[in-house]
């Protein structure tokens, strides 16, 4: 028989939460919760699930998320609250179930602070004759009152709650992996580096997967591969400037970025390698591909190539003491300007031919908020495009794609070749004036 859960979301990326729940939720199987009831402007939702199996599964590795809670009732104020709790049908075999287990009881707040006395609220719950000892250190149990307020105004807070809700814990979501991978305790880290938070939700909104390979083709510092390595992929990086690949010495690079997580088991290798001339085997399975393209702001587009063909030429048979110089380890090749739509044309067609059916592709892209220029997302017959949740800046926004790979019957929608975003370089330059 299904169980009421109450959700806790952190109020923070709204515009990714939704999706984050339901990837994880379609990670993990879960068929039956109503995504209708959430809402982007409440940390709350209530939701039906088999057991705390399910819960814990589905909410252990959310970064948006502070709790799973068994809900036991709700109410305006505690007086409510507690007729509430013992009208509900669970009640009584709840009470029974976990009556001898050592517990405590937990306040959490949003949008507010309580003046009650928290010793006198929980005497209230004494009709749960609870028979466990109590314990602060490590209970069996947590029961937690979850108050809700509405502030008077931008300054002043409420101290009275508008909303209360009482529930067990089942499971927290894993906030603590923000501080974990914080970018400012990382060893190695640069103008390119993604912040923590973000790059842990792309990872479970595009379904990385522990044991499976997850690639990022623009590794840059490798913020991605960290996200990776943190949900027990096994994962590659590539990137065209080998300065990227190769650190600041032997003591930051990327790899000991996982050797100073103690995930260095997770971490197959980095290439110095240009995407758009791939090297990695074609039949390496690659589960999931997660990345951050260049846009020419903090790092240039380019591709092996002769910028200017014609002054090239004869060039690639120059010889170094006998030995061809494009075979030399010191050889640096030459490159050219690409354009953004080309590349992310290329990633999409990439993905297409790499990714197993139902594997998922989620990349960053800019886009300038100007509101008469349509937004043009890069579409691919054979993927559907699941997720564009826009993280918005003051002139300019991010936007995290998230796409499915559904195979050759697919027959979806392609916009391949069109320019879509070669603006955004100079709009940024220009201050989007
Ligand atoms: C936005 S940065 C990615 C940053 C990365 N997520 C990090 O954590 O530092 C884009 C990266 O793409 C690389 N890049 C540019 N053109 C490339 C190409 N053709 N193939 C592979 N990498 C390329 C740049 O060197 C840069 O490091």
């Amino acid at each position: 028989m299904a169980k009421k859960y109450l959700v806790y979301m952190a109020q923070v990326h709204t515009n990714f939460r939704k999706a984050e729940l339901e990837s994880l939720a379609d990670l993990h199987n879960i068929t039956s919760i109503d995504f209708d009831k959430y809402d982007d402007n409440s940390p709350f939702l209530l939701v039906e699930l088999e057991n705390d199996k399910q819960a814990i599964d589905w909410i252990k590795r959310s970064i948006l998320t502070r709790a799973i809670y068994e809900y036991w009732g709700e109410g305006q104020d505690l007086e409510s609250l507690h007729k509430n709790i013992q009208s509900q049908p669970s009640f009584g075999h709840y009470k029974t179930l976990y009556q001898n287990d050592t517990f405590k009881f937990d306040f959490e707040t949003y949008r507010g602070a309580s003046k009650m006395n928290r010793i006198k609220q929980i005497e209230s719950f004494a009709y749960l004759n609870f028979q466990g000892k109590i314990s602060l250190k490590s209970p069996q149990q947590v029961y937690t009152v979850i108050e809700e307020y509405q502030p008077i105004s931008d300054n002043l807070s409420s101290t009275v709650p508008i909303k209360m809700y009482f529930g067990r814990l089942v499971q927290h979501g894993d906030r603590v992996a923000v501080e974990k991978y914080d970018l400012k305790k990382r060893p190695y880290k640069g103008t390119t580096s993604f912040e923590a938070e973000l790059s842990l939700v792309s990872a479970n909104i595009a379904q990385v997967k522990p044991g499976t390979i997850m690639y990022d083709p623009f590794a840059g510092t490798g913020s991605f591969l960290c996200a990776g390595g943190h949900y027990g992929a096994i994962v590659i990086g590539s990137d065209i400037d080998g300065r990227m690949i190769r650190g600041k010495g032997a003591s930051q690079n990327i790899a000991t970025n996982f050797k100073y997580y103690k995930e260095s088991s997770r971490f197959l290798d980095v290439l110095t390698m240009d995407f758009t001339h791939n090297s990695l085997r074609s039949n390496l399975a690659i589960d999931t591909i997660l990345c951050d393209p260049p846009y020419g702001i903090r790092e240039s587009i380019k591709v092996l190539g002769a910028k200017d063909p014609e002054r090239f030429a004869g060039k690639e048979n120059v010889e170094i003491d006998g030995e061809k110089a494009f075979l030399r380890r010191d050889y640096i090749p030459t490159k050219k300007p690409y354009a953004l739509d080309s590349l992310l044309d290329d990633v999409l067609q990439y993905a297409s031919e790499r990714l197993p059916i139902g594997g998922r592709l989620a990349f960053w892209m800019p886009t300038a908020n100007d509101e008469n220029v349509e937004t043009i997302v890069p579409l691919h017959a054979n993927l559907e495009l699941k997720y564009n949740c826009v993280q918005e800046f003051n002139k300019w926004s991010r936007r995290l794609l998230v796409y499915i790979n559904r195979g050759p019957d697919y027959h979806g929608e392609t916009n391949s070749g069109l320019s879509r975003t070669a603006n955004f370089r100079d709009r940024y330059f220009n201050n989007f004036n």
